[in-house]
């Protein structure tokens, strides 16, 4: 037996035991007289204490430890004479009788405590060395309670777990697939899945009214702290469902989460819903934070004919009101405008108007406008002494985008987005299409198979471009962490989204036949969801960065670098798939 108990277990009351344990060497501390060592599994830290009466052979062993030596030592528990309340093991320690070295290690190329002092490249090449600290298992022990906790919701709500494949079709909407080449039908080529969006449809055309899979999925775009190339949903479909029956489904299994793996009761009450129109306008996006207010407001009517030409000019005026904040320097208002002047975030400047504690406006366009109109735009806005209100102008899907951006960099610095509130919501009623000017055509602003609401259909086939979808997204803190719908499950409708997408019936047939066809044989009405794996972990861990709770995550450039990967291929494997490299 390799050891009686683990480095996280032992306390007060084992002292006199005999034990026997198994681990890492922390730290090794000689005093002279005495040498403690810091042994380590992913249990705890136990110290270990080698004495002058020690045997001769354990004294010569412990001489030779370095950090991260495997070894097994066998001793009696005792009481520490100096405790550490730091540690649930800093009560004992253990009197070495018998000292193993079971491997050698190197000296590692940075620290493996709880804070380490490797930057984050070197932790990514040497991976499984990082994995080794404490913070990281917590959040690789966390993954697995959240999938634990998500199979004994939906076992017990009759849900079946069942694969689907991973070599699947390319198809063109949606992001870019990773695609890979068939030896055995040269020139041709499997998709890895997006999502099992099509086979879960099939599944529920075959009858299993109730499917979940905690399945990896595949995406080639570009990579942010939310987002890897490959990463994991809880991916679920129901037949004979409405949009009710879904969301009340999954916010339950959201609670059974919360309470299962945080200890946290969200209570009996429903989660709020926002339609996607009132969550552009009130928070300027999609996922909106609504741990806190701040609301966006538009102005656009108010600010209009003083010659100001960028107010004039814009196609949208919205304001944010930074309660308390009036007393901003001129530096951190320099600070936030260099904020919205980012590209990704794209505003072109920033307008500011300071309620001061005599109750009277004064902005950055004094110039072009009356306190008249700072007045009413105050009161718009409910901006009142010792507020300051922040503008941003331009054309309105940027403008909102900046003042969302800017609402939560507000929170941020005011403090308003405390990671241990939780603010869930669901986003409903999307638009079923999005113009992309460049192709000059409509995309499933969700997927091809997303419903209109049941209100819409007629209008589908008279204005598309006003039809709302059937679609919800569940949002917590401004992470979206799932998104679905209910289906298209008629042929003639799903023809239809096709056409409107540009696709000629033979195209459609040819890239989706199987999905047409399937549609043919009597498939039900259905609907589902998928929550991100990874995203949930992040929010339930509380940091923003998904890869922390994956094992082997991917760099920023998509790359595993421990295993130098993607990387070329030997020619023959490329003569095999007939395939050949152009050097760019
Ligand atoms: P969607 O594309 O919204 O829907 O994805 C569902 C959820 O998966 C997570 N997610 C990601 N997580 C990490 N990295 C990524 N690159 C990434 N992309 C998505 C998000 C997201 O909310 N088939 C549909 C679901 C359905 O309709 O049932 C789908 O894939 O948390």
């Amino acid at each position: 037996m390799y050891r009686t108990h683990t480095c996280g277990e032992l306390r007060a009351a084992d002292t006199g035991k005999t034990v026997t344990l198994a681990g890492w060497v922390q730290k090794v501390r000689n005093l002279g007289a005495m040498t403690f060592i810091d042994l380590r599994d992913r249990y705890g830290i136990t110290q270990l204490v080698v004495e002058e009466d020690s045997a001769a052979d354990v004294r010569t062993a412990a001489e030779q430890l370095g950090r991260e030596f495997v070894v097994q030592a066998s001793g009696a528990v005792r009481e520490r004479s100096s405790k550490n309340a730091k540690i649930p093991t800093g009560d004992i320690e253990i009197k070495i009788m018998e000292l193993r070295i079971l491997n050698h290690a190197g000296t590692p190329p940075f620290t493996i405590e709880e804070q380490s002092d490797g930057g984050d490249e070197l932790r990514m090449r040497y991976r499984y060395l990082d994995l080794r600290r404490p913070p990281l298992q917590r959040n690789i022990a966390l993954r697995h309670r959240l999938a634990q906790s998500v199979r004994e919701f939906l076992d017990g709500e009759g849900f079946l777990e069942i694969e689907t494949p991973f070599l699947i079709k390319s198809t063109p909407e949606g992001a870019r697939d990773f695609v890979v080449p068939s030896r055995m039908n040269p020139g041709e080529f499997y998709a890895l899945p997006q999502s099992p969006q099509q086979q879960k449809q099939l599944l529920m055309v075959a009858g299993y009214d109730r499917y979940f899979q905690i399945v990896r999925c595949f995406r080639d775009e570009d990579l942010r702290a939310d987002r890897q190339p490959e990463f994991t949903q809880i991916d679920c479909e129901m037949a004979f469902v409405e949009r009710e029956d879904v969301l009340r489904t999954f916010e339950s299994m959201a609670k059974h989460i919360f309470r299962s793996v945080r200890g946290i009761d969200m209570g009996e009450v429903a989660f709020p819903r926002i339609t996607w129109h009132e969550a552009m306008a009130r928070y300027g996006c999609d996922k909106p934070d609504v741990r806190f207010g701040m609301e966006i407001d538009e102005l656009t009517d108010l600010v209009r004919g003083a010659d100001f030409p960028v107010f004039d000019a814009a196609d949208y005026v919205g304001a944010i009101v930074a309660e308390g904040c009036a007393g901003y320097t001129r530096k951190q208002i320099d600070e936030l405008t260099e904020f919205v002047r980012r590209p990704q975030i794209g505003a072109s400047g920033l307008v500011w108007v300071r309620v001061g504690e005599d109750g009277a406006p004064k902005s950055s366009v004094d110039k072009f406008y009356s306190p008249e109109h700072l007045a009413a735009w105050c009161e718009r806005c409910g901006a009142t002494t010792g507020d300051l209100m922040l503008i941003i102008a331009g054309e309105r899907r940027r403008s909102l985008n900046a003042l969302c951006e800017l609402r939560l960099e507000m929170g941020e610095r005011l403090g308003l987005r405390d990671r241990n509130v939780f603010a869930p919501l669901w986003v409903v009623d999307f638009p079923l299409l999005e113009w992309d000017e460049q192709s000059g055509r409509f995309f499933a602003m969700h997927h091809p198979f997303t419903s209109p609401r049941a209100e819409d259909v007629e209008l589908f086939f008279t204005d598309p471009a006003r039809v709302c979808a059937n679609a919800y997204d569940f949002v917590i803190n401004g992470v979206e962490l799932g998104g679905g719908s209910i289906r298209i499950h008629d042929s003639a409708l799903q023809a239809r989204m096709f056409e409107v997408l540009g696709f000629t019936p033979q195209e459609a047939q040819a890239q989706f036949g199987f999905m047409l066809d399937a549609f043919r044989y009597g498939a039900p009405p259905h609907g589902g969801i998928a929550y991100g794996l990874d995203r949930w972990c992040a929010v339930l861990g509380g940091v923003d960065s998904i890869r922390d709770f994956i094992a082997f995550p991917k760099n920023n450039s998509g790359r595993d670098t421990m295993l130098d990967a993607p990387s070329a291929v030997a020619q023959g494997q490329l003569d095999e798939l007939g395939l050949s490299v152009i050097e760019n």
